[in-house]
C-alpha cells in the first residue's frame, strides 16, 4: 500500500512539474512568433489585406479598381515606414546580401519566417471567374506554401465581369501580400471592328466539328488575345515591374528557397518557363506566315542573338510550334510594354488569327521572347516544380529534390519526353543538362 501511494504521489509530483515545464516553454515561445509576425508587418512591407472589397462595398466597378490595399492600410498596412528593434530588422541588416542559390550557401535552409533580402516590384496575376475560386484557392495555398509566406508579394486577379463578396474574401484570406481586384475592359474582352463577324463564326463551326479543344469557343478566344496582348497593360498591373502568372488548380511540389522575381532582375531574365510542349498545329495555321511578316516590317526589333532555333528547324522558314506553357510565366512587365512586343501584338491582331484560328497566348509569348529577346535573357527555372493537367515539371536528380523537398514523382518529368521542347532550349543555350536525364526520356 505504502509503495502504492508513494508511486502516486511520484506521479503527481511528476504531473505537475511536466505542466510547469510545458506552461514556461509555451509562455516564453510565445513572444517570438508574435514578434516575427509583427516585424513581419512592418520591416518587409506585408501588407495585411483588410476587410475583402466585396464586404466595404468598395466592388471592382471600373477597371483598376476595386482594390483592398486602402482597406488594408488602415491597420498595420501603413506601418510599413516604422522600424522595430526586432530579429527580422537585424536580418534586413543584409539587405543586398545575395540569395542563397545552392544548398551549400548560407541561409539555403532557412525557410521559417519572413525571407531576409529586399523584395522586387512584382506581383502575382490571376485570370480568373467567381466560378473559379475555390480551384484559385488550392493554387494560392500552394504558391503561399512553397514560396510567398515568407515574401508576402502582392496577387492582382483580372475578371471580365466583376468579382463577388466570396471570390474576394476567400482569396484575400489566404494571401500574404496585399490583393487587389480588376474588371477588364470590354475593349480588351470583345471582337476588334476589323474581324468579320460572320468568317469568324464560320470557323468555330468548322473546328467545333473537326473537335479541335475550345475551337467552337468564344470566351476562349477572347481568354487568348487578353492574355497575348493586354493582361500586362491593365491599370493594376501598370504599378509592377514582373509578374508571375497562376492558373487555377495549380501544385507546386517543391520548396523555393530564392526569390524567382529577384533572380529575374539580377540576371537580367526577362521571360521564363517551366514546361515547353508543341502546340496544335490546328489552332494556328497561319501564325507564322503573320510572323514572318512581322519580321520583315520590323527588323529593327528583332534580337540578334535570339531563339530562333527553339521555334524553327529550317533558320525560320518554318514552325516546329514548339512553345513555352504560359499558364505558368515569371516575366517582365516592362518588356511586355515595350514597343517591340506590342509592335508584335498588333501586327498579329490586325491579321485576325486570335478570331479567324484559334491562336493561343502560349506560342504568341514563345514566339513574342523567341524573337524579340536576346537568348540569354529567357529563364528555366528547373527549381520550381509544377503542375498543370496534364504535364508536370519535376527537377531532374534525386539530390536535387531532395534538397528542395519535392514531393513530385520523378517518373511524371516531362522535361525529357518526347513532345517536350526544352531539350531545344538546352542545347539552343549551350547548356548541359542534369544528370539523369536520359533515363527521363520516355
Ligand atoms: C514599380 O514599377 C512601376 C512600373 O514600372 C512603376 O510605375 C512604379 O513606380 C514602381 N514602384 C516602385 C516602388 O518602384
Amino acid at each position: 500500500m505504502a509503495a502504492g501511494s508513494a508511486r502516486i504521489v511520484r506521479y503527481i509530483l511528476l504531473s505537475v512539474f511536466v505542466l510547469a515545464v510545458f506552461y514556461y516553454v509555451s509562455h516564453s515561445s510565445y513572444d517570438g512568433p508574435a514578434l516575427n509576425t509583427d516585424s513581419f508587418t512592418k520591416g518587409t512591407g506585408f501588407g495585411t489585406h483588410g476587410t475583402p472589397g466585396g464586404l466595404t462595398g468598395s466592388g471592382s466597378g471600373a477597371a483598376g479598381s476595386g482594390s483592398n490595399a486602402a482597406a488594408g492600410s488602415g491597420s498595420s498596412g501603413s506601418s510599413s515606414s516604422s522600424s522595430s528593434g526586432s530579429g527580422l530588422t537585424n536580418q534586413h541588416s543584409g539587405l543586398d546580401a545575395p540569395m542563397a542559390m545552392t544548398p551549400a550557401d548560407a541561409g539555403w535552409n532557412d525557410l521559417t519566417g519572413p525571407a531576409p533580402g529586399p523584395r522586387m516590384n512584382a506581383t502575382f496575376v490571376t485570370l480568373a471567374r467567381n466560378s473559379d475560386v475555390w480551384e484559385i484557392a488550392k493554387s494560392i495555398r500552394h504558391v503561399e506554401d512553397r514560396f510567398n509566406r515568407r515574401y508576402g508579394y502582392d496577387w492582382v486577379f483580372l475578371n471580365d465581369k466583376p468579382f463577388d463578396a466570396t471570390f474576394k474574401k476567400v482569396t484575400s484570406s489566404l494571401v500574404s501580400g496585399k490583393t487587389f481586384y480588376g474588371e477588364i475592359p470590354k475593349e480588351h474582352w470583345s471582337f476588334p471592328e476589323w474581324i468579320d463577324q460572320d468568317k469568324a463564326r464560320k470557323v468555330r463551326e468548322d473546328m467545333a466539328q473537326r473537335k479541335i479543344i475550345y475551337g467552337d469557343s468564344v470566351s476562349y478566344r477572347h481568354m487568348c488575345r487578353f492574355e497575348s496582348g493586354f493582361f500586362f497593360r491593365q491599370p493594376l498591373m501598370m504599378n509592377y515591374e514582373y509578374y508571375w502568372r497562376v492558373e487555377p488548380s495549380i501544385e507546386l511540389y517543391c520548396d523555393i528557397h530564392y526569390d524567382p522575381f529577384r533572380y529575374m532582375k539580377e540576371n537580367n531574365k526577362k521571360y521564363s518557363f517551366v514546361l515547353s510542349l508543341y502546340e496544335y498545329v490546328e489552332t494556328i495555321p497561319t501564325l507564322w506566315d503573320s510572323t514572318k511578316k512581322f519580321m520583315k516590317n520590323h527588323p529593327e526589333h528583332i534580337a540578334k542573338d535570339n531563339s530562333m532555333a527553339f521555334l524553327s528547324d529550317d533558320g525560320g522558314d518554318t514552325y516546329n510550334h514548339c512553345h513555352f506553357w504560359s499558364n505558368f510565366e515569371v516575366g517582365s512587365l516592362e518588356w511586355l510594354r515595350s514597343d517591340a512586343y506590342i509592335d508584335f501584338f498588333e501586327s498579329l491582331d490586325k491579321d485576325g488569327g486570335f478570331f479567324y484560328e484559334r491562336w493561343g497566348d502560349a506560342p504568341v509569348h514563345s514566339i513574342g521572347a523567341g524573337i524579340l529577346l536576346p537568348k540569354e535573357e529567357i529563364h528555366f527555372f528547373n527549381d520550381i516544380a509544377y503542375y498543370h493537367v496534364p504535364f508536370t515539371h519535376c527537377p531532374t536528380g534525386e539530390q536535387k529534390r531532395i534538397d528542395l523537398r519535392c514531393h513530385c514523382n520523378p517518373k511524371e518529368n516531362f522535361d525529357w519526353k518526347g513532345y517536350s521542347c526544352t531539350s531545344r532550349y538546352f542545347d539552343l543555350n549551350g547548356l548541359e543538362k542534369p544528370e539523369g536525364y536520359e533515363a527521363q526520356q520516355d
